[in-house]
C-alpha cells in the first residue's frame, strides 16, 4: 500500500513537471470560465498565466497568486514588470491573472 501511494506521488510530479518549463507552476491556478470577471476575459487570464510563467520565474520561484492581495500585486508589478521585457499591455494581462481579474 505504501508503495502504491509513493508511486502515485511520483506520477503526479511527472505530470505537473511536464506542463511547463517551470517545475513549481503546479501551484498556479489554471483559469476557467468561473474565473472571468467584468474586467478580465478567459482569454486574457490564460494569456496572463502564460506570460507570468514565462517571464516571472527566471529570478525566483513563481509566487502563488493567492499569496498577495490585489493591492499588493499592483505594487509588486510596478517594481517587477520593469525587470522583464514585457510590454505595458502584457504587464496588464499578468496583473489580471495574479489578481484573478480583480484589477
Ligand atoms: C531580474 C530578476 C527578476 C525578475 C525577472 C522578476 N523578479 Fe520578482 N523579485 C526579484 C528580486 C531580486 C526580488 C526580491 C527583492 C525585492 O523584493 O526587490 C523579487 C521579489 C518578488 C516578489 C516578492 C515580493 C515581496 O515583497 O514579498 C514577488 C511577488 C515577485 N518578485 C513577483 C514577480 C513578478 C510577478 C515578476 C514578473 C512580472 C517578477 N517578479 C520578475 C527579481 C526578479
Amino acid at each position: 500500500m505504501r508503495k502504491l501511494v509513493g508511486s502515485g506521488i511520483v506520477f503526479l510530479a511527472v505530470i505537473f513537471g511536464s506542463c511547463s518549463k517551470s517545475s513549481d507552476s503546479g501551484n498556479l491556478y489554471t483559469p476557467t470560465s468561473v474565473d472571468t470577471t467584468a474586467s478580465a476575459t478567459l482569454s486574457e487570464l490564460q494569456q496572463g498565466r502564460t506570460l507570468y510563467v514565462n517571464n516571472c520565474g527566471t529570478c525566483h520561484k513563481l509566487y502563488s497568486p493567492d499569496s498577495y492581495s490585489s493591492t499588493q500585486w499592483k505594487s509588486i508589478m510596478n517594481s517587477m514588470a520593469p525587470k522583464t521585457s514585457m510590454t505595458n499591455s502584457q504587464d496588464t494581462l499578468v496583473l489580471k491573472y495574479v489578481t484573478r481579474g480583480k484589477l
